[in-house]
């Protein structure tokens, strides 16, 4: 398996899959594929299936292993969600999810440049094709301010000052080129010393939400895929850190004060003791939904 879907049983519930079993379901991050496959199995012969991705690499991952007469797949960013709709030839969908992030087919593949074992180069781009800033441009390319703001603003890094002087200082010599060279700059501004979680997370993942624009397109994307959901649709997003959550949290409230959907979570649901011992990566995941009125 190349990345373990994350809580499947409650995203099939919260969809409502097996009440509407010739319905539309659009999966809006599509990733390897598990969570898309869990939704075939459990749709009738009329239902229809929408995998979409920013990734084509792993799309392409996805189309094989599925391998489904009644599955669509589209290489698109998600905020795109309304013309690949349209494209298929629909215009409401009876059930959304978006399982946020990167999948761990994109993390354990060294090529991509997101993990930071990797010796190879800084890249961290999710869509290869289009994007021309990737993370060796983060961190060779902006101003020490910029780089302090984004391993604060995106990685709630407390030590972003010392790591955007490291950074500044290192690169007067030479360019840092891979993400082990990154890493390893980080680990110097820890002591070396760490606990539980490596001292890099925090700040690759303030790159990897910078370089993909992260928590600008979720904010568009939640707001279109409300206005494809046909009455009685449901909206389900996973989300894997607090400012995602945040964003997710208050879009669902603010679309409920609105009146436009019922809250299907007044507390987002957390993958259980067994999934996170299964698969650790749940550990963080909160599951939040809406019903369109
Ligand atoms: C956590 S993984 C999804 C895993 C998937 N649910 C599964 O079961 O295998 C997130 C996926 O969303 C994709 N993704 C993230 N942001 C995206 C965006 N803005 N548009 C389209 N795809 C996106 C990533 O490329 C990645 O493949």
């Amino acid at each position: 398996m190349y990345h373990n879907p994350v809580m499947v049983k409650e995203v099939l519930n919260m969809l409502n899959v097996l009440n509407k079993r010739n319905g539309l379901f659009v999966d809006c991050t599509v990733g390897a594929g598990g969570h898309g496959g869990a939704i075939l199995a459990n749709l009738g012969e009329r239902g229809r299936y929408i995998g979409i991705d920013q990734d084509n690499e792993i799309l392409a991952v996805a189309k094989s292993s599925i391998n489904d007469e009644r599955a669509m797949f589209y290489f698109a960013n998600f905020t795109g969600l309304k013309d690949v709709l349209e494209e298929c030839g629909y215009t409401k969908a009876d059930g959304i999810l978006f399982d946020l992030g990167v999948s761990m087919y994109q993390l354990k593949n060294h090529t991509r440049g997101f993990s930071f074992e990797s010796t190879q180069r800084l890249d961290m781009r999710m869509d290869t094709n289009g994007k021309e800033l990737s993370a060796w441009d983060v961190v060779n390319c902006l101003s020490e301010e910029e780089i302090v703001r984004i391993l604060r603003d995106f990685g709630q890094e407390t030590r972003a000052k010392l790591i955007g002087r490291l950074i500044l200082q290192r690169r007067k010599d030479n360019p840092i080129n891979t993400c082990l060279e990154l890493s390893e700059l980080i680990v110097k501004a820890y002591g070396g010393r760490w606990t539980k979680r490596h001292p890099a997370t925090k700040s690759f993942q303030a790159i990897r939400i910078y370089v993909n624009r992260e928590l600008e397109v979720l904010q568009e994307a939640l707001d279109s895929a409300l206005g494809v959901l046909n009455t009685g649709g449901r909206l389900c997003v996973i989300s894997y850190h607090s400012l995602e959550d945040r964003i997710v949290k208050h879009s669902l409230r603010q679309k409920n004060m609105d009146g436009q959907i019922a809250l299907l979570t007044k507390k987002p649901l957390c993958a259980d003791e067994n999934e996170v011992r299964e698969n650790p990566s749940a550990r963080s995941a909160k599951l939040r939904g809406g019903q369109k009125i």
